[in-house]
């Protein structure tokens, strides 16, 4: 039942702030600012790397994953994408574990990575949204998302509880590791509690975002661009945009593009930027200037300190509220989202229901 949205997509993109919510509180003590006391198939103290492996946008959720648990519990993640690691072969030291990540838990390339760890015999673990799938039957340990049922093809709320997961996965591993403080623990914990709120009001930037959609209904190329936590957001941004409006898209490490794609900017192609105020939000200006100078219209996704200090023109800003840098991946997920789904929208192709998609990839 789609209540009185046009879509599942739609619907689903509405739901975020409620099942992030009952998804971080699985996990998360919000009352006094703890992670909770929930069971894990080994020891994050004791293991030396972690390989996680996912298809889609379960591994973008996964990469965004890498860089948090390295970052904040200094634990060394190797992440591939399931179709390549089934045959790459990799060694999987007995001190490390696994972690699979996918919605519908059925998914093939997967589930073959899953069963190839546990021929290597470490500890295997998932993230699922649907409990009673062959992946969570296989693992050792799983880490439900309570997204409630999927229909849209274009994966949105499973997407942010995925990231709510490996946030409280992150703190966990951190706290187990000795790499933060009670009172660290306990800042973050305050941060997580807050993402709903601040999902609600991401949501209302319905009106700049049908503005760039249309936009972008008329053209063949779009370049996304993001460093750090919005590479993988970039990434998703694009696969988002090309699985439902059918215009190709790319995703960048803003980094890169002096190194290849910077040869694709001119006047017909819009570069969607996705840069919160934070850390290297300057390097990511200096990659915009270079986009300007060479007639590139940028369409930047940022919020109000960045919105201030991007002393550029722009084809549009969406300004987001400022949102503590851990939260950020989860909250800078819906406008992408958004964008992808208005464009289809105007554009008229079946948002739901992409041509030559499936929901569930249980074939190689
Ligand atoms: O069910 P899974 O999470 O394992 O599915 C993985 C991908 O097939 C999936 O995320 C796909 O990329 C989506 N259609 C993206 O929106």
């Amino acid at each position: 039942d789609k209540g009185n949205h046009r879509h599942f997509m739609e619907k689903e993109i509405h739901e975020q702030p409620e099942v992030i919510s009952h998804t971080l509180a699985n996990y998360l003590n919000f009352a006094d600012g703890t992670v909770a006391d929930f069971d894990l198939p080994f020891d994050f103290a004791k293991i030396e790397r972690l390989a996680i492996s996912a298809c889609g946008t379960a591994y973008l959720a996964g990469l965004i994953g890498k860089y948090w648990l390295e970052r904040y519990a200094r634990l060394p993640v190797d992440i591939d994408i399931a179709s390549e690691f089934r045959y790459r072969e990799m060694p999987l030291p007995k001190n490390s574990a696994a972690l699979f990540i996918s919605q519908s838990g059925e998914t093939a390339d997967t589930l073959a990575s899953l069963r190839y760890c546990r021929e290597e015999g470490i500890p295997i673990s998932a993230i699922v949204n649907v409990r009673e799938s062959t992946i969570a039957r296989e693992s050792d340990g799983i880490f439900p998302t309570l997204a409630g049922p999927e229909i849209g093809v274009a994966s949105t709320k499973a997407f942010t509880c995925q990231l709510s997961v490996l946030a409280a996965l992150t703190l966990k591993a951190a706290k187990a590791r000795g790499t933060i403080s009670p009172e660290e623990e306990q800042a973050l914990v305050r941060e997580l509690s807050e993402a709903p709120r601040y999902a609600s009001q991401a949501l209302k930037l319905s009106a700049s975002i049908e503005k760039v959609a249309r936009e972008l209904s008329h053209v063949r190329h779009v370049l996304y661009l993001g460093r750090d936590t919005n590479y993988p957001l970039a990434l998703e941004g694009a696969l988002k945009l090309k699985e439902i409006s059918y215009i190709h898209a790319e995703g960048y490490a803003a980094g890169e593009l002096k190194h290849g794609p910077i040869a694709l900017i001119d006047e017909q192609m819009p570069v969607i930027v996705i840069a919160p105020h934070d850390r290297i939000f300057e390097k990511t200006v200096s990659n915009m200037q270079e986009v300007a100078a060479r007639g590139g219209r940028i369409v930047l996704i940022t919020d109000e300190k960045g919105a201030q200090n991007a002393t550029l023109e722009t084809l549009e800003t969406i300004v987001l509220p400022d949102v503590p840098e851990f939260v950020a991946p989860i909250i800078y997920a819906l406008p992408i989202q958004m964008l992808a789904y208005h464009t289809a929208v105007i554009m008229g192709t079946d948002v739901d229901q992409p041509r030559n998609l499936a929901k569930s990839v249980t074939v190689e």
